[in-house]
């Protein structure tokens, strides 16, 4: 069976709950394309507004974080269940490399996190990529796995099945340095592979796997086409309209 694309907006630090509900109002037209699963992973203080905006729409809103606790004093962090669920998200980015590098989170965090998401429901984005350093040095498979591996420890076969693996290699990330298509077709399909490790090929062939790092319109049509991308994970290009050609690449 073939896999849905998805393509995902990656927000990250950027709209006020005003803007957020203007770009959807601008965006709703454009991103209307059923075959692909849409999702917009916005601030958390835009959630509530967007999801509003979006009813009645094909766009799904996701989280950019989450905490893996489900309520208590944990000040500033934000519940899966109490309020991401009770919110409307579908949809859970864990483990981005820019949360990895300026907030310390580990590969243990993003583990309790994906277990965290999967018990409400929530389906979990999880991101992973290598340096620059580390792909000159040949690690870059070894890294990633590892990522993986980790990322996914104690999650069942099932579980498996519904997660989406966002490949971000960390280069690629806001320079405008969009990896190449074999590049990038070469980590997913290392990814797919390593997932059939652990499991079996029936879920390696059902997990959707995303490419991340300066998609835009002109690079998302060939990113796409490859036999193990899934889809995209866009940041500065969702901010814009141009990620309704992002969504309609074909
Ligand atoms: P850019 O598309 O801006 O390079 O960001 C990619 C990203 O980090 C998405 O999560």
């Amino acid at each position: 069976m073939a896999r849905k694309k998805i393509i995902a907006g990656n927000w990250k630090m950027n709209k006020t709950p005003s803007e957020a509900v203007a770009l959807v109002e601008e965006l709703k037209p454009l991103v209307a394309n059923e075959d692909v699963d849409v999702v917009f992973c916005v601030p958390a203080i835009d959630i509530v507004p967007v999801v509003e905006a979006a009813k009645g729409t094909n766009i799904q809103v996701g989280a950019e974080n989450m905490y893996f606790e489900e309520s208590g004093a944990y000040t500033g962090e934000i519940s899966p269940p109490n309020m991401l669920v009770d919110a409307g998200v579908k949809y859970v980015v864990l483990g981005h490399s820019e949360r990895r590098e300026y907030f310390g989170e580990t590969n243990e965090d993003v583990n309790k996190k994906i277990l965290k998401a999967f018990e409400h429901g929530i389906t979990p984005i999880m991101c992973c990529g290598e340096t620059l350093q580390q792909r000159e040095q040949g690690v870059t498979m070894d890294f990633i796995r590892q990522q993986v591996k980790v990322g996914f420890q104690g999650v069942t076969a099932d579980q498996a099945k519904t997660a989406v693996i966002a490949y971000e290699p960390i280069w690629a990330i806001g320079t405008g340095k969009t990896a190449t298509t074999e590049q990038a077709e070469e980590v997913c399909a290392g990814i797919r592979a390593c997932i059939a490790e652990v499991y079996d090929e029936a879920t390696a062939e059902a997990i959707r796997i995303q490419y991340g790092g300066s998609v835009n319109a002109a690079t998302a049509p060939e990113l796409f086409a490859q036999a193990d991308i899934d889809g995209g994970l866009v940041g500065g290009a969702s901010l814009k309209a141009d990620f309704g050609k992002i969504v309609n690449y074909k």
